[in-house]
């Protein structure tokens, strides 16, 4: 049974935490990974499929033959699927069809996107509460894995800490607490002072998250668990820049991080747009160099994988799966 006690986290990330992400940072040193927010319904048009070319299990979408959620043995026992949903009812669906594929289950219930609003998921579920505790509950009665859930803060302490107090009496293991309101963006600061007050209150482990401006190398990991009193630490942009942020035994350079994970990207047959996307959220500003400007017009991953000098192990790679006569190819996002 995963545990929750003095663990460092991927945070659920929509379109950067796909399986290879997963991979590089459980390979660099992080203890949990989740998977980016699913939505409920999306997925329930999904069957599951033991891909024995990849040694993946895959959620294929039926309508469009598109990967929903890849997952493999190496991260089993470390993954906890996010979910995006209003109802129990679909939420417990996706569940049971993941049960037996990843560590834990966890509810977000901290977006404030008008898409998750409008459709009472995410942080909407924070001002319906018997809705929230309701989705916990039967989630935790009905699974043999872990329930958590992912909130934001209310404005004082103690009405954080009453939400908190009720969502924890639905027997949840854990709970991860994003240190901004609602209504506050990341470059506003982290209230660490009221992940703390509720750390200190609640038996269950509380997972602090929100201080990624303020984490540069691993210690800070350790600086921003110790300011929070909190158990464990969760990391949402830190690693999205740059995932070695946790290996002990200091950061690596970017290129590196890049070549590793366009191997994975190589090895699990990921999307060319999303290995994309996460490489453009690594590099950044560096988009505008001229090497950064030859990437952005590349569409293959073998186009993206000759950047790094790996133009030879993505052919071989490829070459081989095509042989093998790969099939379900590539993820969709909202
Ligand atoms: C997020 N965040 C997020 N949260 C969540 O519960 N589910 C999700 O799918 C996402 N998606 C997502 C994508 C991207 C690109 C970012 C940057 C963030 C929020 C994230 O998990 C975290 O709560 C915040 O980013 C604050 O933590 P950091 O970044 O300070 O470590």
């Amino acid at each position: 049974m995963l545990s929750y006690e003095n663990k460092v986290i991927l945070a659920p990330m929509v379109r950067i935490g796909t399986l290879p992400m997963r991979l590089l940072a459980l390979r660099y040193g992080a203890d949990i990974v989740y998977s980016e927010e699913l939505i409920d319904w999306k997925f329930l048009r999904s069957k599951r499929r033991y891909n024995d070319i990849l040694n993946t299990t895959d959620f294929v979408d039926q309508t469009d033959g598109t990967i929903i959620f890849r997952t493999c043995s190496e991260e089993k026992n470390k993954v906890v699927l996010q979910l995006g949903t209003c109802s129990a009812e679909r939420a417990l669906k996706v569940a049971k069809l993941v049960e037996n594929d990843v560590a834990a289950i966890d509810i977000n219930m901290g977006c404030p996107k008008e898409f998750s609003i409008k459709g009472g998921m995410g942080v909407a579920l924070l001002q319906d509460l018997d809705k929230a505790c309701c989705i916990l509950k039967t989630l935790v009665d009905n699974l043999s894995i872990p329930v958590t859930c992912k909130i934001r803060i209310f404005e004082t302490p103690e009405k954080t800490y009453e939400v908190v107090k009720k969502l924890v009496s639905t027997g949840i293991k854990a709970i991860a607490i994003h240190g901004r309101t609602r209504d506050e963006r990341p470059q506003h600061a982290v209230h660490t002072d009221i992940i703390r007050y509720i750390a200190e209150r609640i038996s269950i482990p509380v997972i602090a998250n929100g201080g990624s401006k303020e984490i540069e190398k691993y210690n800070d990991i350790l600086k921003f668990k110790e300011i929070t009193g909190c158990k464990s630490v969760m990391l949402a942009r830190a690693a999205e820049w740059n995932c070695s942020i946790f290996r002990k035994d200091g950061m690596l350079p970017m290129d590196t991080v890049i070549t590793d994970y366009l191997k994975l990207s190589v090895d699990y047959d990921n999307s060319p747009s999303n290995t994309k996307y996460c490489i453009q959220n690594i590099l950044r500003e560096l988009q505008e160099t001229p090497r950064g400007r030859k990437f952005l017009e590349c569409q293959t991953l073998e186009q993206i994988c000759a950047l790094w000098d790996l133009d030879k192990y993505c052919q071989e790679k490829q070459s081989l799966y095509q042989k093998m006569g790969i099939q379900g190819r590539w993820q969709v996002h909202p």
